[in-house]
């Protein structure tokens, strides 16, 4: 791996992109996949719907892109540059989503029975790597906002405290920032592992974008992890599952990773989304600077036009206040819409069906959108002019869906529930269904996630608590979207049988 951090290498080359327009440009004939031959043997509504262009493009790697001998020479070549654009050692291209950074950071790091700090707001990607790894989750509590039921930080004392208690921890997996576009103190947490030689791995999926504008938080590598997977997909340019691994410094590197990723990742990885990761690290690395100016610029008018449509809550930056180091991404917009008397549900129905709108997501009391590098002027214009509508005509809603008082619940209700034997055990032993009123003692085979909060209230391996039962039954009669369970509308819960409790 390489030590020292590339600099200096020129920002406006793209060789794994070159190398494909070379192809395309090269007339080759292929005798390989896919079957579609450059589009030539596509369906016309297919061609008529995104071109000769596009399929003359979709061509898996190691076809002969890189070159005939798969040594991905062009694509390291890429990988370096990525890595010098997000200030990082070393970089690999992932072209199945962030997912696959997440399971194969478990797979490489942690041998089954070992232990890792998880962040409890983990995505179900993780969940899969503790299911396929046998790692041994201590999860670690992010602060809940007291108020808006929303996830916050993960504070360097506890991350500290939790590797004083477990110093047997092989590494701490944060997520960064949360969904709801809250971070770390990335650089505080960083120095804490680095000074135990304990792996920080960061899902930030979220927050590609951070290195490339110093008002925003900085990227997890820059701060110090050790690596981060972040989907250049969700709010850079990148295709649908384009996605980055990062890595600094010793304690974890790309070929240790590697072999993981080669277990998960397709055997066909498409050198089209390969190249968009190329081409918007490029353009990121040249431009960044100045179209997160005016991206931040875009969502500071989206949210002060927001504010002042009655009935729409902006969340802002204040839901960080008294969190020392904790950072917040005004590009991402939280809209709180209880005071029309509609749940986020109803609105995002509303505003696709009548305003043309499609949100990122909707919960019981609100939506989430985001404004990218993609937006304009205009884009911002439509966003508010939809929730203006939304506002006018819906001031005297009334939704049928009455918000329990159980689901505006603190921490320490969603938080109840506790782990007492490993996620993969759960999840791959045998199971039996219960009525989720009789689920209580019992451990859960399943993950089950309802939004709000949007964090698993019960995750394989966790023991069913009274209060998780009952904000669960709540949660469900709110008809609130719960995700994860084989029955989402949780007449039955899985849980484990009992032959296999002692396990
Ligand atoms: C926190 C987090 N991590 C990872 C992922 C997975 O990312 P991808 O869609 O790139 O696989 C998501 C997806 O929404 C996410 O929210």
């Amino acid at each position: 791996m390489n030590t020292s951090r590339p600099s200096g290498i020129d920002q406006s080359q793209a060789p794994f992109f070159g190398a494909l327009l070379a192809y395309r440009d090269a007339g080759i004939i292929p005798f390989s996949t896919p079957g579609h031959k450059l589009g030539n043997g596509a369906p016309p509504e297919l061609i008529d719907a995104i071109g000769m262009a596009a399929l003359g493009l979709d061509i898996p790697n190691g076809g002969g892109v890189d070159d005939t001998h798969r040594t991905w020479g062009l694509q390291r070549e890429a990988e370096a540059l990525a890595a010098g654009a997000w200030q990082a050692d070393d970089a690999a291209f992932l072209v199945n989503g962030s997912s696959t950074g997440n399971i194969a950071f478990l797979l490489a790091a942690c041998r089954p029975g070992e232990k890792v700090l998880v962040a409890r707001n983990l995505h179900t990607s993780l969940l899969s790597g503790l299911i396929l790894s046998g790692a041994q989750p201590v999860y670690l509590y992010p602060a809940v906002h007291p108020e808006l039921n929303l996830t916050l930080d993960v504070s360097p004392q506890d991350v500290a405290s939790a590797l004083s208690d477990h110093p047997d921890a092989r590494a701490v997996a944060l997520i960064s920032p949360s969904y709801t576009g809250v971070s770390s103190d990335l650089r505080e947490i960083a120095r804490i592992c680095r000074q135990r030689d304990v792996i920080l791995f960061v899902d930030e999926a979220w927050g590609p974008h951070f290195p490339f504008h110093g008002s925003l938080p900085p990227g997890a590598v820059q701060a110090g992890a050790s690596a981060a997977v972040t989907s250049i997909h969700k709010l850079l340019a990148g295709l649908t599952q384009s996605s980055l691994m990062t890595f600094g410094g010793e304690l974890l590197g790309r070929d240790d990773v590697a072999p993981a990723v080669s277990l998960i990742e397709t055997t066909s990885p498409s050198a089209l989304i390969a190249a968009s990761i190329d081409a918007a690290r490029r353009q990121m690395a040249l431009n960044g600077r100045a179209l997160l100016d005016r991206t931040i610029q875009l969502a500071m008018t989206a949210r002060s036009r927001l504010r002042s449509v009655p009935g729409i809550r902006v969340i802002d930056e204040s839901v960080i206040s008294g969190r020392p180091g904790a950072g917040f991404d005004p590009t991402r917009i939280l809209l709180d819409v209880e005071d029309l008397g509609l749940t986020g549900f109803e609105a995002e129905a509303l505003l696709r069906k009548h305003a043309r709108i499609g949100v990122e997501m909707s919960d019981l009391t609100g939506v989430i959108v985001h404004i990218t590098i993609g937006d304009s002027r205009e884009s911002v214009e439509h966003l508010v002019r939809g929730f203006d509508w939304l506002a006018r005509t819906q001031s005297s809603a009334r939704s049928s869906v009455v918000i329990d008082s159980q689901l505006r619940s603190s921490g320490s209700v969603i938080y109840s529930a506790r782990p007492a034997i490993s996620p993969r055990e759960a999840a791959l032993g045998r199971s039996r269904a219960v009525p989720l009123q009789d689920a209580a003692g019992e451990i859960s085979a399943e993950i089950i996630t309802p939004y709000p909060p949007g964090i698993p209230v019960v995750a394989p391996g966790d023991v069913f608590s009274p209060e998780c039962i009952d904000y669960l039954e709540a949660a469900r009669s709110s008809g609130m979207y719960i995700s994860g369970p084989g029955d989402p509308f949780l007449a039955t819960v899985l849980v484990v049988s009992s032959d296999d409790k002692a396990g």
